[in-house]
């Protein structure tokens, strides 16, 4: 091979692994001492008044509000946000809960963080988020995603 096609392909391979455009398909890293740090900090600043400072959630959270939507539910192992894929909580996360995560007109509370947080930085909360889960959830998780083939 020629040695600036590698070269360009190293590039490439640079750009992907640090937040170049297609930072959507990097994945939480929750052994990413560095990622997990950040994400604390970003999780106490942007979630935790909702997902609660630990990760618990909002009480009775598997109750409708009065006003129709749904309260904040855990991220911890109580919740269900383990049986996702990374990538679909990260498109929450970036997007907030709507289509195609939500049928059209969803009315919901939580907020989109597309303009706040940049991809890596979303990266970074889920890594801290998935860091605190403990060895049983990954164990349930990895079968999961045997199961649907992902
Ligand atoms: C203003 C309150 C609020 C804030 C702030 C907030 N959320 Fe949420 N979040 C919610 C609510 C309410 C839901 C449930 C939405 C629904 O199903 O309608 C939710 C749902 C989610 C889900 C899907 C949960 C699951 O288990 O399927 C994820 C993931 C999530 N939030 C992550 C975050 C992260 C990460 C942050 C911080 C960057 C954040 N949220 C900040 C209110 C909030």
């Amino acid at each position: 091979m020629d040695k600036r096609v590698i070269a360009g392909a190293a590039i490439l391979a640079v750009l992907a692994g640090c937040g170049g455009k297609d930072a959507s398909s990097v994945g939480a890293q929750p052994h990413n001492a560095k990622w997990v740090r950040q994400g604390q900090t970003l999780y106490a600043e942007h979630c935790a008044s909702c997902h609660g400072a630990k990760l618990e959630g909002q009480a009775d959270w598997r109750r409708r509000k009065p006003d129709g939507r749904l309260p904040a539910p855990p991220h911890d192992e109580s919740g269900h946000t383990w049986h996702h894929p990374d990538s679909l909580l990260f498109a929450i996360v970036k997007n907030g809960v709507v289509p195609p995560m939500a049928p059209e007109g969803y009315q919901s509370d939580m907020p989109a963080f597309g303009g706040k947080l940049s991809d890596q930085q979303i990266w970074a909360v889920l890594s801290y988020i998935e860091s605190t889960w403990p060895a049983e959830v990954w164990q349930a998780r990895r079968e999961m995603e045997r199961d649907s083939g992902r």
